[in-house]
């Protein structure tokens, strides 16, 4: 039985990963310092699955408190997933995105290498491919950055690039995630964004459930079907059933892969307020704002590459999604808080 260490396991894609890492029957030790998550989420995991989690409380960047994770257990391979993700405040404190995403990371590089952990998986983002020249995007694109978050994704890729080429003996997956929404289909683990939500999704659950009055859309002037941004929504289950397969990769010594989690399908907001209006079974107030700084019109992925490589097909459509992103919104109004 293999053991794999996820930091940032309690987080939304965390806490997804480690369940469908339980269910594959993986032992699953989780890194989290919850400045972004909630016990909670392990705990409903648990409850889940009828599995244990092995749990450190810790910063990753906190090297000699990381490296006693490292010490205690013999690892098969790491998920990264700790860091923080706002973009917008990753414009106001840059410092605080690029010491916590950055020294992370190096850490754990260099724990892995001392301790001979030679398999690691990287949570990075779509955001690296800035606004690209055409639609699908492909792997091979171009890369252009526009804010900090984004840039501590890019840097790290660029590490894991430079570190792979001098150590061979490593196998390296980086992700690079479309939009994830939904939850998981039991309503127990889903989403819980601090404050007013910056994404669409968990924005429209909550106007659908009463905490916001109506949603802002950002724009209906962008050159698509009906004037508002397109992205690819994935199916945060389908996310997690491809960290399993990367693995599987890692696994057959693969060396440095690079895979877009996508579905290849790219969906407007219109489309999207439709879909959740549906699964709500209510109309969500809505009215049109200027654009959004740093937007693009469109973002989908080529799904093909993770598709012949590793296997990697999403299953959930835009009404699963839907249906999942409100029924662990009703069930949890408040998110993992009483
Ligand atoms: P999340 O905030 O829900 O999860 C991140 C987890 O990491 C949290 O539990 C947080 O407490 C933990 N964490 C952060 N810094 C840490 C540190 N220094 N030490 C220990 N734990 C730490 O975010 P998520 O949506 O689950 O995203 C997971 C990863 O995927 C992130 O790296 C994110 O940048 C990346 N990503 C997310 C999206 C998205 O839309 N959600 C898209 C592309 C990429
Ligand atoms: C955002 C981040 C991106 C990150 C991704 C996943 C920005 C500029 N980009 O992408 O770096 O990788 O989240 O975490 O923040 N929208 C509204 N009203 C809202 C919220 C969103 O109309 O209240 C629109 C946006 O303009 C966009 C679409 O909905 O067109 C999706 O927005 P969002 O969920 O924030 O994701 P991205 O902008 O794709």
């Amino acid at each position: 039985m293999k053991t794999i260490l996820v930091t940032g396991g309690a987080g939304y894609i965390g806490s997804h990963t480690v369940l469908a890492l339980l269910e594959k029957k993986y032992e699953v030790i989780v890194v989290d310092n919850f400045v972004n998550s909630s016990k909670k989420a392990l705990a409903r995991v648990e409850k889940l699955t009828g599995k244990k989690i092995k749990l450190y409380e810790l910063d990753c960047c906190d090297k000699v408190k990381f490296s006693q994770v490292f010490k205690e257990n013999k690892i098969d391979a790491v998920i990264h997933f700790a860091g923080l993700k706002a973009v917008g405040e990753s414009v106001n404190v840059p410092l605080k995105y690029y010491e916590n995403n950055l020294f992370s990371t190096i850490n754990l590089l260099n724990l892995m290498q001392e301790y001979k952990v030679y398999n690691i998986a990287f949570s990075s983002s779509a955001t690296v491919y800035g606004e690209p020249k055409s639609v699908p995007i492909y792997e091979d694109f171009e890369l252009h950055i526009s804010n900090p978050y984004g840039r501590t994704k890019l840097i790290i890729e660029d590490i894991l690039r430079d570190f792979s080429k001098v150590n061979p003996e490593f196998n390296i997956a980086i992700l690079r995630y479309f939009n994830p929404i939904g939850a998981h289909p039991s309503g127990l683990i889903g989403e819980n964004p601090n404050g007013i939500p910056n994404n669409l999704v968990p924005y429209i659950t909550q106007v659908a459930v009463g905490k916001l009055k109506e949603l802002g859309v950002f724009g209906n002037d962008y050159p698509t079907k009906d004037g508002t941004c397109i992205r690819d929504y994935i199916h945060v289950c389908d996310l997690a059933e491809g960290h399993i397969l990367a693995l599987n990769k890692l696994f057959s010594k693969c060396g440095l892969v690079t895979y877009n989690l996508g579905t290849g399908k790219g969906y407007s907001v219109l489309e999207v307020i439709k879909a959740m209006e549906k699964a709500v079974g209510k109309p969500i107030p809505y009215s049109f704002k200027p654009r959004r700084a740093g937007d693009i019109p469109e973002c989908y992925a080529s799904p093909v590459k993770a598709e012949t490589e590793l296997g990697f097909k999403a299953k959930y459509s835009l009404e699963d999604m839907a249906r999942d992103s409100w029924n662990w919104q009703k069930n949890n109004p408040n998110g993992y808080d009483e």
